[in-house]
């Protein structure tokens, strides 16, 4: 299987194979199916909320490219006369500096540095986008979910139920019929703002923002994944942010980190230090909902480090934005590129790194298949 694996990496530069999941499955008997959000998933990679999915060219090329999720630009809510208690974060910034990061343990990687927010056009465009997003979730090519920034009050104020109840039903007409799923975002601007500073402020606002979402749709079914952010409180304080958010369908584990000094988001190795560090410490404490990983997932070793500590698919950003020179594939778009690497590269990808688990007894075949879920579902040690 090694001298397969490195035959595949070679002849999978120019082009992946058609169908990857079922080329791995027949090829190593490895079955990669993972879940996001209530959806089973043919692999576990997809594409987190950001300036890479903000149009149907985007949601097209990875449609065809074989990704198995994307989750929209994050919109800002918006009540019916067209308010928006969250405008501030409706910010228009086209410049991304894609850089390299050194953390503090000294690994080299990568971050996007970016002074923009959320979606920064119409609620109206947004909803044209939410059209095909549903259509394509039904018709079983692609998941794609829109990703949304409501309202969230100070102790002293109620939640402002017109906006969150406008918002909903909205996207539910748009998203064309059966449930509807989305992403509520807990951006790391929000950490850094001073609605962020009190501690049981953030809490009712992870215990509370599911109801507010579900009473919201009117009883049309949804179900709703919290995409946690990185508070500046520490990290017994995370695990406390972890268990709050007990009423969600699925949580995204967790959003960058932020940089009081310089006023910007960040990642790199630094991110998914804290995020898996996190996560351990909170594993076998917790009766979680789901887990969807993010954060500097930048190798299949990672991948399989954040589903080890209990996340059953990844989201990415910057791993799809590198300059071309950094991935080993020779043709092909972004994400093709960067799943040919995932999963293919002989030292770092997740085949290889499957393969070790078994050697190394950590994984065992059932059905004479090595399971990608098996990973996640492990009682811990
Ligand atoms: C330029 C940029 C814009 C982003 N915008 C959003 C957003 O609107 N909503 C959101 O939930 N996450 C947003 N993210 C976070 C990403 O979806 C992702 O969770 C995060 O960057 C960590 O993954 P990565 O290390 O692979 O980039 C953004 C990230 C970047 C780099």
């Amino acid at each position: 299987m090694r001298a397969q694996l490195e035959r595949d990496f070679e002849r999978f530069k120019r082009e992946l194979p058609r169908d990857l999941p079922s080329h791995v499955r027949e090829a190593y008997r490895i079955d990669l199916t993972a879940r996001y959000l209530g959806y089973t998933l043919p692999h576990p990679v997809g594409k987190g909320s950001g300036q890479l999915s903000l149009n149907l060219e985007q949601l097209e090329a990875d449609r065809s490219a074989g990704l198995a999720f994307v989750v929209l630009k994050t919109v800002v809510a918006e009540d019916p006369a067209g308010g928006r208690s969250m405008a501030a974060w409706a910010i228009h910034e086209t410049r991304m500096r894609v850089e390299r990061h050194r953390s503090a343990e000294g690994r080299e990687g990568w971050t996007v540095t970016w002074k923009g927010r959320g979606w920064d056009r119409s609620f109206e465009e947004y909803l044209s986008l939410v059209r095909t997003a549903g259509e394509l979730t039904r018709s079983g090519s692609i998941v794609a979910v829109p990703s949304v920034k409501y309202h969230l009050p100070r102790m002293d104020e109620p939640f402002r139920e017109e906006e969150y109840r406008h918002t909903t039903r909205r996207l539910a007409e748009a998203w064309g019929g059966g449930t509807l799923t989305l992403e509520k975002d807990f951006s790391p601007t929000l950490a850094g703002d001073a609605l962020a500073d009190e501690r049981t402020r953030i809490l009712r606002w992870l215990r509370e923002v599911p109801g507010q979402i579900r009473q919201g749709a009117g009883g049309a079914p949804v179900r709703v994944a919290l995409k946690l952010m990185n508070s500046r409180h520490g990290d017994p304080f995370q695990v406390e942010m972890l268990e709050a958010a007990a009423a969600a369908d699925a949580l995204v584990v967790f959003n960058r980190l932020w940089s009081p000094e310089r006023a910007v988001a960040f990642g790199g190795y630094d991110l998914s230090d804290r995020n898996l560090q996190v996560l351990g410490a909170a594993r076998g404490r917790i009766g979680n909902p789901p887990l969807c990983g993010t954060g500097n997932v930048c190798s299949g070793r990672l991948l399989l480090d954040y589903a080890r500590a209990g996340c059953e698919s990844v989201q990415l950003h910057t791993f799809f934005q590198l300059p071309l020179s950094e991935y080993p594939a020779t043709d092909g778009s972004r994400t093709q590129r960067a799943l040919h690497a995932l999963y293919f590269d002989p030292a770092h990808g997740v085949i290889a790194g499957m393969l070790e688990l078994e050697q190394s007894g950590a994984l065992e075949r059932r059905g004479g298949e090595l399971r990608f879920l098996d990973l996640v579902d492990r009682p811990c040690e």
